[in-house]
């Protein structure tokens, strides 16, 4: 497992606060939905991969009737917070959660038939690894459909990008749309589609800023304690910018494995 640790139990209250119970990310169902668009659920086999706290990989299950769902991560936190989650909405037949090293999938060849994952990728440096493995483990005419955070460009990252990288502290390894579709394509991927999220969430993220500096502020100081939000608003701060730039471009990736 990854020896650090950056979703712990206290990051966790304050990502679920702020996106709601369950989600790590930006969004929530409706954007978990519109990820899926046009995309075919019913009655199939899914792994998620970066599950998180697991409120996508319930969604999955319970809202688009998804046969089996493997949701993995690699800390053990958010897994323990995702099993507590499946079990509690009964879903324990459905939803395994599995806690698993980064690196290639410990699952066999052609067996899924949708590869979901929802702002996770950021955190694996090689996108034409993961497209290959995301590609392996489809069964001929599976899809792969994802949100990930994305860089506009391949050049060397602005110092407003610089900073705000630096300001999270993160893992983070954004790569670029056209990087994406290559490695997508180069793995035999057909339909690549990617859409641009960036207007969306430049929007999102100034009214989040404004709840994280806002009249609420001395009760999420007492919920999630000082130092935590004061640390969010600096990263939300240093983030709004290379939104506003369109730099920084949330982007969801839609691409099917041939029959
Ligand atoms: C921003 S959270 C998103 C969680 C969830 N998908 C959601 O939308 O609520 C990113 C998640 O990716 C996980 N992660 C990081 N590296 C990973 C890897 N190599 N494989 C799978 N998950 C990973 C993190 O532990 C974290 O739970």
């Amino acid at each position: 497992m990854s020896d650090d640790v950056h979703y712990d139990e206290k990051i966790i209250a304050f990502l679920e606060d702020l996106w709601g119970d369950g989600f790590l990310s930006p969004g929530g169902a409706d954007e978990v939905r519109r990820v899926l668009d046009g995309v075919a659920v019913y009655n199939k086999s899914v792994i998620d991969i970066g599950c998180g706290s697991g409120a996508c990989a319930i969604l999955l299950a319970q809202e688009c009737g998804a046969s089996s769902i493997v949701a993995i991560d690699v800390e053990s936190p958010v897994c323990k917070a995702a099993n507590k989650r499946v079990i509690a909405n009964g879903l324990s037949d459905k939803v395994s959660i599995q806690l698993v090293e980064p690196g290639p999938l410990p699952f066999a060849d052609e067996m899924f038939d949708l590869v979901f994952s929802k702002d996770s990728i950021i955190h694996i440096p090689d996108k034409e690894a993961l497209a290959l493995e995301a590609y392996r483990v489809l069964k001929p005419g599976g899809c792969f459909a994802a949100s990930d955070w994305l860089i506009s460009h391949d050049n060397s990252p602005s110092s407003e990008m610089v900073e705000y990288l630096k300001a999270e502290g993160l893992d983070f390894a954004m790569a670029s749309p056209a990087r994406y579709e290559k490695a997508m394509k180069n793995a035999g991927f057909v339909d690549v589609e990617l859409v641009n999220r960036n207007s969306w969430y430049s929007q999102v993220a100034l009214k989040e800023l404004e709840w994280l500096s806002g009249n609420k502020k001395s009760e999420l100081y007492q919920k999630h304690g000082k130092e935590l939000i004061d640390h969010q608003i600096n990263v939300w701060s240093k983030m709004v910018p290379v939104l506003n730039s369109g730099e920084h471009c949330p982007h969801h990736i839609r691409a099917k494995k041939p029959e």
